[in-house]
């Protein structure tokens, strides 16, 4: 790291409402403590139930150094366990999806049941006790068809988030969704610079041509204004969508790791399509209003979502290296919508495809001149980027914390 600069000066210096200092953007050292103390440690977002269609199918999923298998059980409990053999050690599973009576290993054929119960192991002696030798659970949680799992061991209390998240997912019925389209893309920037260019549109207006056909760039219903007030139009959104039984209202956790809201889309928009027209025939959920625009869940640090009438879209940030991030993007559409029939895979797709790609450009963009020893921390637009200083202040208070050492209590 630069010179005698540690993470606790580094972080003792920081400006709230600026952006962070080079390190924090291209340090090994710094993407490994945000790996240990935050991806190692915090909930995060993995895939949409919908993606385990049935018992025996699973997803590998990576995170840094961890290998972890999310499968449905045949009783349709979805489970996370290690991709690692309790024998000597192989992955279990070597490609990112599929479907499996039992999970046994490619080395010497270690058998587990689905739910990581060792089953069968071959000429291991008469003292072997295969009841120790189950796979390595991982915290698995599902909130109304959105799987989240932690890696720690123990996990951080999950009930609260999931009690304010439920009723606002409830609506959209996800647990009868099915994956449409799957896309994943490296950004070649460092995750919270994902992040931070996810949290603001101020760069919209000059890089997003076809979100920009329905997502509102004005102020008034964009988002609550710098003083933590909802403007008038946004609010009157949000009562006439809760009239209608689509809970809206926004809402921001304590700590500020997740928020809720339902904003509205352009004037006379109802999807994320060219002509900002449905981009399903059959919706996917029970948001009666067709103009509800599009319910908006953030999680840090892995999950931003948008959640309309006809369909929903689950992004999920996946850290690779200090300047590489992994962004998967899943469209969910109503298990019995026909593509072809009910939904153009192109015309649901194609807006966010742009977009993706759009964002791409710039974080790398925005990387590279970080890059650059000249580079120091800009303010954020105290307009357009409130957003943005909150996640940064998040990151700083949630690594911060971390790294306090707890106090005895009594000391
Ligand atoms: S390492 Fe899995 S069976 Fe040997
Ligand atoms: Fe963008």
């Amino acid at each position: 790291m630069d010179g005698s600069l540690n993470i606790t000066d580094l972080l003792a210096r920081r400006r709230s409402g600026y952006s962070l200092e080079r390190p924090f953007y291209t340090a090994p050292e710094i993407f490994d403590l945000d790996m240990q103390n935050i991806f190692y440690r915090e909930w995060l977002f993995a895939i949409p139930a919908a993606q385990l269609t049935k018992g025996g199918s699973y997803v590998v999923h990576t995170v840094g150094d961890y290998s972890v298998i999310i499968i449905r059980g045949q009783d349709g409990v979805i489970r996370a366990m290690h991709n690692s053999c309790r024998h000597r050690g192989s992955v279990l599973c070597k490609v990112a999806s599929g479907h499996v009576p039992k999970l046994v290993c490619p080395y010497h054929q270690w058998t587990y049941e689905l739910d990581g119960k060792l089953l069968y192991a071959r000429d291991m002696g008469a003292d072997f006790d295969a009841s120790q030798h189950g796979l390595k659970p991982v915290h698995c949680r599902e909130l109304c068809g959105l799987v989240y799992i932690c890696l720690a061991d123990e996990a951080p209390d999950f009930d609260e988030f999931a009690a304010v998240a439920r009723p606002y997912l409830e609506v959209h019925d996800l647990t009868d969704a099915k994956v449409a389209h799957v896309s994943s893309i490296t950004e070649n920037g460092n995750w919270k610079l994902v992040w931070e260019n996810n949290r603001e549109c101020y760069h919209c207006s000059g890089n997003h041509p076809s979100l920009c056909r329905s997502f509102p760039l004005d102020p008034d219903v964009a988002g609550i204004l710098p003083d933590g007030s909802v403007p008038p139009r946004l609010q009157a959104h949000y009562d006439r969508c809760e009239a209608a039984g689509a809970p809206s209202q926004f809402k921001i956790s304590d700590n500020g790791q997740y928020r809720l809201a339902r904003q509205p889309l352009q004037e006379g928009a109802v999807s994320y399509t060219m002509d900002t027209k449905p981009a399903v025939a059959k919706n996917l959920g029970r948001v009666a209003l067709q103009d509800a625009g599009t319910l908006l869940k953030f999680h840090y640090p892995t999950t931003w979502n948008h959640f309309l009438p006809d369909h929903s879209i689950t992004f999920r940030v996946t850290p690779v290296s200090p300047t590489e991030t992994q962004v998967t993007t899943t469209w969910l559409v109503h298990k019995d919508a026909v593509e072809g029939v009910d939904y153009d895979l192109k015309r649901l797709t194609e807006v966010w495809e742009h977009t993706n790609d759009e964002d791409r450009v710039v974080v790398e963009n925005n990387q590279k001149g970080i890059n650059s020893p000249v580079y120091q921390p800009g303010p954020y637009s105290p307009i357009e980027e409130t957003g943005v200083a909150q996640f940064v202040d998040w990151y700083a208070e949630t690594l911060e914390r971390s790294l306090t050492p707890t106090r005895l209590a009594a000391e």
